[in-house]
């Protein structure tokens, strides 16, 4: 029980490290939460910021998921790479160090499932690119993503990992219920598209 804990709390820390957040104070001296969409994650440093920033943003969110699916897997084997990724993703979209406002989980979970099942996360992310680059709606394209999570594994895994496909199913929620706000300006047509000013 002591290593499930330990792992839970390593990863919610690890989550708690925001980088959209962290890097637009130390580099622009700015909380990103008060500009674009609020949200601090890698798409509205990308909008507030600039490419730069945004693309680093992504990469050191996906990189503390990889990082806590690591660790969790070091202490606990298969489950704790489970356990990990989902801490470091709750970690991540309501950090305690930010009063609980943190981003949508998106980059960090793509870290979390590219190191578990990359053949799952990497046919995922191309539906979500493609549909980035055909509307220009990153949320359009990562919620369809995340949905799809569950959905192919159903399709490409055999024999099911009730594990695995429970542990899908949490981080498929967890995006959907963070974009919220996100589909129904998709529903009502107000939606901002990739390139549009902040
Ligand atoms: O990963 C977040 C993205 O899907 C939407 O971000 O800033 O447009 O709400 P944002």
């Amino acid at each position: 029980m002591g290593d499930v804990i330990l792992t839970i709390i390593i990863g919610y820390i690890l989550g708690n490290l925001n980088f959209a957040y962290i890097l637009g104070k130390l580099v622009k001296n700015t909380d990103i939460r008060n500009y674009g969409s609020g949200n601090a994650g890698a798409t509205n440093a990308l909008r507030v910021f600039g490419v730069k920033m945004g693309l680093t943003t992504f990469l050191l969110d996906c990189a503390k998921g990889a990082v806590a699916v690591i660790i969790g897997k070091y202490i606990l084997g298969d489950i704790g790479a489970l356990i990990g990724g989902i801490s470091v993703v709750v970690g991540h979209n309501w950090p305690v160090v930010l009063k609980f406002k943190g981003g949508k989980g998106i980059a960090t979970t793509i870290g979390v499932v590219l190191s578990i099942n990359y053949i799952l996360a990497l046919i995922c992310i191309v539906i979500g690119i493609i549909l980035i680059a055909k509307t220009r709606y990153v949320s359009l394209g990562s919620v369809t993503g995340m949905a799809l999570l569950p959905i192919v594994t159903l399709i490409i895994e055999r024999p099911i990992d009730v594990n695995f496909l429970i542990f899908v199913l949490i981080l498929s929620a967890f995006a959907i219920f963070r974009h919220k706000g996100n589909i129904q300006r998709l529903l009502a047509g107000t939606e901002r598209k990739l390139g549009e000013k902040a």
